[in-house]
C-alpha cells in the first residue's frame, strides 16, 4: 500500500515538472534540425545549442520570440504557429539532450575564468557563476540559462545584443546590467572559455 502511494506522489510530483512530451517534441523538430540540428547541438556558430538547456529557459524565448519580447526575424516564422503545447514538448525534448562541449584556447581561460568566478568591480560586473553555476550548467528551476558549452560565436553575439540593448527580454534587465560596461575583449575571452565550460 505505500509502495503504491509512493508510485502515485512520484508519478504526480514527476508530471508536474515536466509538463512537455520528450516523444511529441521530438516529433514536431524536423523544421529545427536544419539549423540548430535534430538532437540541438546546432554546427552552424551562429546558431546557439539547445541540446541540454533547462526547459523554463526553452520555454520563455520561444514565447519571447512568438510576442516579439526578443524580436529575430529568422526564429518568428519558426514558432509563431507553435501551440503551448508544442513549446512545452519540444522544450522537454531539446533539454533532454546532451550538449558536446568544445576545447578551449588557453589565452582565453586566465582573463576569462577570473570574471566568470569573482567577476570585475572595476566595470560592475558581477561574477557569472553566481547565475550561471560553477560549470555552467545555468540553475534551470530559475529560467537561468546554461551557458557552458555553446558555440562562442553565438555566445558573442548575444552579449553584445544584451549591451547594445537590441535583445532585451531579460527580465529587471538582469543581463543588460551584467554586460553594459563589459569590453569587447571580455565578451571575447568569456565565449571561448564557456564553449568548453562542463
Ligand atoms: C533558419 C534557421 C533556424 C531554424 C530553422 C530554427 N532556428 Fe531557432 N534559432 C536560430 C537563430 C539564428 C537563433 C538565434 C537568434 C538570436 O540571435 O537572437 C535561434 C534561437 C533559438 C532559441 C533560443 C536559444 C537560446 O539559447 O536563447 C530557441 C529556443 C530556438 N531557436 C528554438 C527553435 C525551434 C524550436 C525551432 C523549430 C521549431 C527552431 N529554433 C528553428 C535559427 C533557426
Ligand atoms: C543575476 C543573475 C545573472 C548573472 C550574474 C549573469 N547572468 Fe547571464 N543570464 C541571466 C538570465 C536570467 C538570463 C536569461 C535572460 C532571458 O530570459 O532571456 C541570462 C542569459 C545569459 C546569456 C544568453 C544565453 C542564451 O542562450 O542566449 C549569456 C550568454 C549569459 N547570460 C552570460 C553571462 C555572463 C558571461 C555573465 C557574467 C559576466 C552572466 N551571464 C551573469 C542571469 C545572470
Amino acid at each position: 500500500m505505500n509502495k503504491i502511494i509512493g508510485l502515485v506522489v512520484a508519478v504526480v510530483f514527476s508530471a508536474g515538472v515536466h509538463a512537455g512530451d520528450v516523444a511529441k517534441g521530438q516529433a514536431k523538430t524536423a523544421v529545427c534540425a536544419g539549423c540548430h540540428m535534430a538532437d540541438g547541438n546546432s554546427a552552424i556558430p551562429n546558431y546557439p545549442k539547445l541540446a541540454g538547456q533547462g526547459e523554463k529557459y526553452l520555454i520563455k524565448q520561444m514565447h519571447d520570440f512568438k510576442s516579439k519580447k526578443r524580436d529575430n526575424a529568422t526564429m518568428y516564422p519558426m514558432v509563431a504557429n507553435l501551440s503551448d503545447q508544442d513549446i512545452e514538448d519540444i522544450a522537454a525534448y531539446f533539454s533532454s539532450q546532451k550538449i558536446q562541449h568544445m576545447a578551449v584556447d588557453d589565452q582565453y581561460i586566465q582573463i576569462a575564468e577570473k570574471l566568470y568566478r569573482s567577476g570585475d568591480s572595476d566595470r560592475d560586473i558581477p561574477a557569472c557563476m553566481a547565475c550561471h553555476g560553477a560549470h555552467g550548467i545555468g540553475i534551470a528551476t530559475a529560467g537561468y540559462p546554461a551557458i557552458g558549452g555553446q558555440n562562442p560565436q553565438y555566445t558573442m553575439a548575444a552579449l553584445k545584443a544584451f549591451r547594445s540593448g537590441e535583445r532585451a527580454n531579460d527580465s529587471n534587465e538582469i543581463m543588460r546590467d551584467v554586460v553594459a560596461k563589459m569590453s569587447d575583449k571580455q565578451i571575447t575571452a568569456l565565449a571561448y572559455y564557456l564553449a568548453g565550460l562542463h
